[in-house]
Formats: C-alpha cells, structure tokens, sequence
C-alpha cells in the first residue's frame, strides 16, 4: 500500500515535470544594435561578468531550457536588460550613460552584481581585484563629473 502511494506520487511528479516544459519561455537574443564600446579592458569585464544578463548576447545553457530553471534565468535576463542593456549602450545620450557608468561601479562596489546565483555557477564571472580597480578608475571620473552638476 506504502510503495503504490509513493509509485503514484512519483508519477504525479513527473508527469508534472514534464508538462512544465510546454510552457513557453522567453529565452531569445534581439540584434545586438549598438553593443558597449569603451576601454579595452572594460569591455572584456564587462563582456565576461555582466552581458550574460546586460545585453542581448546572451549565452543560453542547456539547464536555460530546462523547467523551472528556465523561469528564474529568463527572468533575470528580462529584468537585467531593462535595467542595464549594453547592448543598447551607443543609443544612450551621453547624460544618461554617464548615469549608468555610476550605477555600474556602485553595483560592483557593493558587490552586488554579478548576482551570487549566476556567480555559483560561472566561477570566470567573479571579479577580481584588480577588474574592480580597473571599473573604478574608468568610471570614478564620471561619478566625480556627474556629482558636479
Ligand atoms: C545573472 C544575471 C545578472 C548578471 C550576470 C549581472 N546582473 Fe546586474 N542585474 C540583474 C538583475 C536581475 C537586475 C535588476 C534587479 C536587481 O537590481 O537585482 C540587475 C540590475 C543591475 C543594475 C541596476 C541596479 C539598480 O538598482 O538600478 C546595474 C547597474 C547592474 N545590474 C550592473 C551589473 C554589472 C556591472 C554586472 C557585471 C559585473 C552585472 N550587473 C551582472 C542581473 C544580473
């Protein structure tokens, strides 16, 4: 009787399981119109650590079409492009990219971003201390411009 139950319970799972991948998820990549240009070794940072979510290169892993991981990693996508989009990055006035470089580094500052959960599982994405000073010295003459006005 104890085995049928837990047989039948397992089934409801996977059924479950299975179901939940007909439901459709937005895991796509829009042209890349006016990528991020800047300093070499800023694109390179940010290229690694960031455009996974910042942009719309994103790289789609095999666990990305997976239900329900695919929910949580296409939601941050969809959530991280609207707030920050690098790809969009040359279509900015110059106003509002000096606004981003000072969100960028008081998002790295903080250690905020990366977010730790994508951090766990891409180990290249940390950054090191000297990806930090590099980001600081590139946008603290924007911040220092920017807190003028
Ligand atoms: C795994 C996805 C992911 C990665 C990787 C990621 N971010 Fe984010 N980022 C988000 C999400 C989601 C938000 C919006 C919600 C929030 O603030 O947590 C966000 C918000 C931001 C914001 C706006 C903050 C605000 O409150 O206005 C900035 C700036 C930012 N990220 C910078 C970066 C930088 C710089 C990197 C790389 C060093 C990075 N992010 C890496 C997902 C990510």
């Amino acid at each position: 009787m104890k085995d049928k139950i837990l047989n039948i319970i397992l089934l409801i799972i996977i059924t479950l399981f299975v179901a939940i991948q007909f439901i459709p998820v937005k895991t796509n990549n829009p042209p890349a119109m006016s990528d991020f240009s800047g300093p070499e070794n800023i694109e390179a940072i940010l290229q690694r650590s960031c455009y996974d979510c910042h942009s719309n290169l994103t790289h789609w892993p095999w666990y990305s079409q997976v239900a329900p991981i695919s929910w949580i990693i296409s939601h941050d996508v969809q959530e991280g492009r609207e707030y920050l989009n690098l790809s969009n990055w040359d279509s900015l006035t110059p106003k509002k990219q000096a606004h981003k470089i000072e969100e960028i580094w008081a998002e790295i500052e903080k250690g905020d971003m990366p977010l730790k959960r994508y951090l766990f599982l891409h180990r290249v994405a940390r950054l090191s201390a000297a990806d930090k000073e590099a980001v600081k010295n590139w946008a603290i003459p924007t911040v220092e411009e920017e807190s003028f006005h």
